[in-house]
């Protein structure tokens, strides 16, 4: 089962180290999954105009549509998600992450923007018909210190909870094939 972890912005390293975190309990509850961090930061991104797609768009596209999961890392921007996921999601075939299942991990400044999980990525995420697992991590900058290191028991444990449950969503997709999907 190959599990794409996508840190969704080209600014800041804290999605990056939530992912990386997530990553080592998840291999904890199951040694036997591919794990790949795919790092916006190292994509040449390009905005969905018509143009033909550059390789990179191509090669982001291609790793959405050959995984298994997801955890998607998301910074919080001006309220919202960053422009360069939404930009992501939109060259997305539909049908690329129907019924697979999908953890959230998302940064702010601040403590109240965790509703931009409910009410932006969660939808979207919705449209595309994965499995989000129940619960998420939502940190702000009290939860680091100076070296982007999680210094926040609880944030550790939660990020431990979500990789258990998004372990067992793993394990119950693999009885729900695309194939079966008609619409
Ligand atoms: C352009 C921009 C807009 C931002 N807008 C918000 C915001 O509306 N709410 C919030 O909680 N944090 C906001 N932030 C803070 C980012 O979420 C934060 O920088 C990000 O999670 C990465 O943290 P790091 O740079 O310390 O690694 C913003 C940051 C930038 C660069």
């Amino acid at each position: 089962m190959k599990i794409l972890l996508v840190d969704g912005t080209i600014f800041g390293r804290k999605t990056g180290v939530l992912l990386e975190t997530i990553q080592q309990s998840i291999a904890k509850y199951n040694a036997n999954y591919e794990l790949e961090i795919l790092s916006f930061s190292k994509l040449k991104h390009q905005i969905l105009d018509g143009s033909p797609l550059n390789d990179d768009m191509k090669y982001m596209i291609q790793q959405f549509e050959q995984a298994d999961a997801y955890v998607f890392a998301s910074p919080i921007f001006q309220a919202s998600i960053p422009g360069v996921l939404k930009n992501a999601f939109d060259m997305i075939p539909p049908k690329a992450m129907r019924y697979k299942p999908a953890a959230i991990v998302a940064n702010g400044g601040t403590t109240q923007h965790h509703m931009v999980i409910e009410h932006q990525l969660k939808p979207i995420l919705d449209y595309f018909r994965t499995l989000v697992t129940p619960n998420y991590v939502y940190t702000h900058g009290a939860h680091f210190n100076d070296q982007n290191e999680i210094i926040d028991e609880d944030v550790l444990a939660r990020l431990d909870e979500l990789a258990r449950v998004f372990v067992q969503y793993c394990e119950m997709s693999q009885n729900l094939k695309p194939s079966a999907v008609q619409a």
